[in-house]
């Protein structure tokens, strides 16, 4: 399966898909990584990997998602892409654009969903108090970081975790698991079932 890799910024988990993907029998190509930001920094370790890449600058659109999204568009019907991981995207999609991607696009996202989605979501989980928290793997619905879960990874919270701490540790789980689901969904190993994704034996 032919996927792309969008990023905004560092690219660590799309730097772990790649490596993923090159690994033996890996069900999926990484064929694209596409950046809406020019100084992303990961931009050069796809460059590095081997993997092409495209910049697609979302800024000159302004408002106009729909603008941006045909461009987006264009460039993944020319490369035959069939799936679409999101990893440290931060722009929002149309519904339309996610409905066209309805059970062929992943986002990750770190917390347990549902719990603390949007912005600062390490700051959330401290101050929530939470002594366990994680990483989620997800389909895309137009509702942000909500979607059905395909996969979880969890960490216990310590007393004197920071933000920054939490999110390190958070870190090394999303470069597990967002490799791992990507390969059920190239292998057509996860389905959906209404709301809720459900795993075939592997
Ligand atoms: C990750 O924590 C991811 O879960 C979230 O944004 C961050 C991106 O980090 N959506 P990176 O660019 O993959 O290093």
């Amino acid at each position: 399966r032919r996927v792309a890799i969008l990023i905004s910024g560092r690219g660590s988990n799309m730097a772990a898909l790649i490596r993923a993907a090159g690994g033996p029998d890996f069900p999926a190509e990484i064929a694209v990584v596409i950046s809406n930001r020019a100084d992303a920094a990961g931009l050069q370790k796809a460059q590095e990997s081997g993997v092409p890449i495209e910049i697609i600058e979302s800024k000159p659109f302004g408002k106009d998602r729909a603008g941006f999204e045909a461009k987006l568009q264009q460039a993944l019907d020319a490369r035959g892409i069939e799936l679409i991981c999101l990893a440290g995207f931060m722009r929002l999609f149309t519904a339309e654009f996610v409905q066209r991607w309805y059970g062929r696009m992943l986002n990750i996202h770190p917390s347990l969903l549902p719990s603390f989605p949007g912005l600062d979501p390490h700051g959330q989980a401290l101050r929530a108090g939470v002594k366990i928290s994680g990483a989620t793997v997800h389909f895309v619905i137009p509702e942000t970081d909500a979607g059905p879960i395909v996969l979880q990874g969890a960490v216990v919270v310590r007393d004197d975790d920071t933000p920054d701490t939490l999110s390190e540790r958070i870190l090394g789980i999303e470069h597990r698991i967002y490799p791992e689901a990507l390969r059920l969904l190239a292998k057509s190993q996860v389905r959906l079932d209404g709301d809720l994704c459900r795993t075939s034996a592997v």
